[in-house]
């Protein structure tokens, strides 16, 4: 081969990485492919809770209870809300928070939406659960100084809050440590950001984003390779990287103890962010445009930064607005609230000396079980355990029964006083039918 060829091919392969990386070939980037990333950045049709401990409305209620209650602080003026301000999307409004010491703390106060998706928590990763992260904050010092065991016999001596917990937990009826951290883990997982223009974007609509915000979607996705990073409908890969900010904090490298992880912090979801700066573990980046410019020229160069992050790439001054216009549309137009609304009982012929309770729950627009063999006196609980609306209709012996609307988390208990066969259907979805057998009490 002539030297000329080589070099010709050392510039196609010059071109080629390039390419990889703000994938497109080598003949230029690759064209936009919107039914591909519509597919990408999907939302889930169901928040997933674990099977040791799945939600219900009295353990969320409770949980949404303790969360703002400052007896779980050592100095009795502390919550979890006093830095995870509901109307902060859960967080504070400040770079970092002031300890209880009087010194601000190390790390920013993370928005707490989507939790449930999570696969490690804190900015460094270091609790492996909602439940195990929830102690950590009460027990630490600069927090809210408190101690779990005191916090137990505190709570255990109220007798409203000694009901709640064992309304919640009827298989283990007690103020116990754990069923403490379950409760405020199940509070947790029903925050979960509401649906944006994006979103109506992603559900097929072209017209829910400006010229400018899909141009800001484009560079994301292509030249500004945010998206190696920022993955999937919360847009982040849980993953750690050190993207070049300045700071001495050594995050995920500390918690391994292995020094290629240094500088490295969880790549946050860009949902609703919005309304939670300042940004980045130290809430050092004040605002959208200051984070666009970061990856643009600020990345300080050290040995960790993550093989993740683009090189040498430029980004004009409309690029730059651009992709903040498309950061912009992954956040609500309004304060956001949690789209799980607080969760209600509705009730029929519920007696206080019910025998027992039965639970069938509606996920995926389906009773679970379709059929249930009841006795005279129990109670019939059906949980809303969907993502969508259902309404209860029951019809048998003696009962004529209508919900109303039933949303996500709510509970409608039904209580049985004579034998026979009913049944129940949804009113919005009728496919979805439960048989009901009740026999004589012996
Ligand atoms: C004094 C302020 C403060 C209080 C009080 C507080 N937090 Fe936090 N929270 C923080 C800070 C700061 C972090 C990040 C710490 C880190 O990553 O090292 C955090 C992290 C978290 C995270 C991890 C989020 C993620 O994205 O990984 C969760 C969940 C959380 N807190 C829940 C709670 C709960 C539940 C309580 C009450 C029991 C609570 N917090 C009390 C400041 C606070
Ligand atoms: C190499 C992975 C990676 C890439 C590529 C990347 N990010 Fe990030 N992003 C992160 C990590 C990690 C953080 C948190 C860093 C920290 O706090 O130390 C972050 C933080 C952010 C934040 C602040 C969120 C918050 O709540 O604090 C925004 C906004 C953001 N990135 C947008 C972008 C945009 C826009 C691009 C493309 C130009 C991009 N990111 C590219 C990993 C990445």
């Amino acid at each position: 081969m002539t030297r000329a060829g080589l070099s010709s091919v050392a510039r196609v392969l010059a071109g080629l990485s390039l390419a990889a990386l703000v994938g497109g070939t080598a003949a230029g980037p690759a064209p936009f492919d919107a039914v591909h990333w519509r597919q990408v950045f999907a939302r889930p049709d169901h928040t997933p809770n674990p099977p040791d401990n799945p939600a219900t409305p009295e353990k969320v209620a409770l949980g949404a209870k303790l969360f703002e209650d400052k007896r779980l602080s050592g100095t009795g003026d502390v919550s979890c809300a006093s830095c995870h301000q509901a109307e902060l999307s859960f967080s504070d409004g400040v770079p970092t928070h002031m300890g209880l010491d009087g010194l601000p703390l190390d790390r920013r106060t993370p928005p707490l939406w989507n939790m449930a998706w999570g696969l490690s928590w804190f900015w460094d990763g270091r609790a492996p659960s909602i439940e195990a992260q929830a102690g950590g904050p009460i027990e630490n010092a600069r927090e809210m100084a408190g101690n779990l065991d005191r916090a137990v016999s505190t709570l255990a001596a109220d007798p409203q809050m000694a009901r709640a917990f064992a309304k919640a937990f009827p298989d283990n009826p007690m103020v116990t440590r754990a069923n403490l951290t379950k409760a405020i883990a199940a509070f947790e997982r029903t925050l979960v950001s509401p649906e944006t223009r994006f979103d109506r974007w992603v559900t097929g609509d072209d017209k829910a984003l400006e010229p400018d915000e899909f141009a800001g979607l484009k560079l994301f996705v292509g030249k500004g390779a945010c998206v190696s990073c920022h993955q999937g409908w919360r847009f982040t890969d849980e993953a750690f990287h050190d993207i070049g900010l300045p700071g001495d904090d050594l995050g995920r490298g500390k918690v391994l103890g292995v020094r290629a992880a240094d500088h490295a912090f969880k790549t946050p979801s860009l949902r609703e962010r919005v309304w939670t700066a300042p940004y980045m573990h130290n809430g050092s980046l004040a605002t959208f445009e200051d984070v666009v410019n970061h990856y643009a020229d600020g990345v300080v160069s050290r040995p960790t930064l993550s093989a993740d992050l683009p090189r040498n790439f430029t980004l004009t001054a409309t690029e730059r607005a651009q992709l903040v216009a498309f950061l912009n549309t992954l956040s609500s137009e309004d304060p956001p609230r949690a789209t799980s609304l607080p969760a209600r009982t509705m009730s029929v012929g519920v007696s206080a000396e019910a025998v027992a309770t039965s639970t069938v729950g509606q996920k995926d627009r389906k009773f679970s079980p379709r059929a249930i063999l009841l006795k005279v006196g129990e109670v019939l609980r059906i949980v809303n355990d969907d993502t969508r609306v259902h309404n209860v209709r029951i019809e048998g012996p003696g009962l004529s029964y209508n919900s109303d609307g039933q949303n996500p988390g709510d509970t409608v208990t039904i209580g049985f006083d004579r034998p026979g066969h009913f049944e129940a259907i949804c009113g919005i979805h009728p496919e979805m039918r439960l048989s009901v057998d009740v026999a004589p009490r012996k």
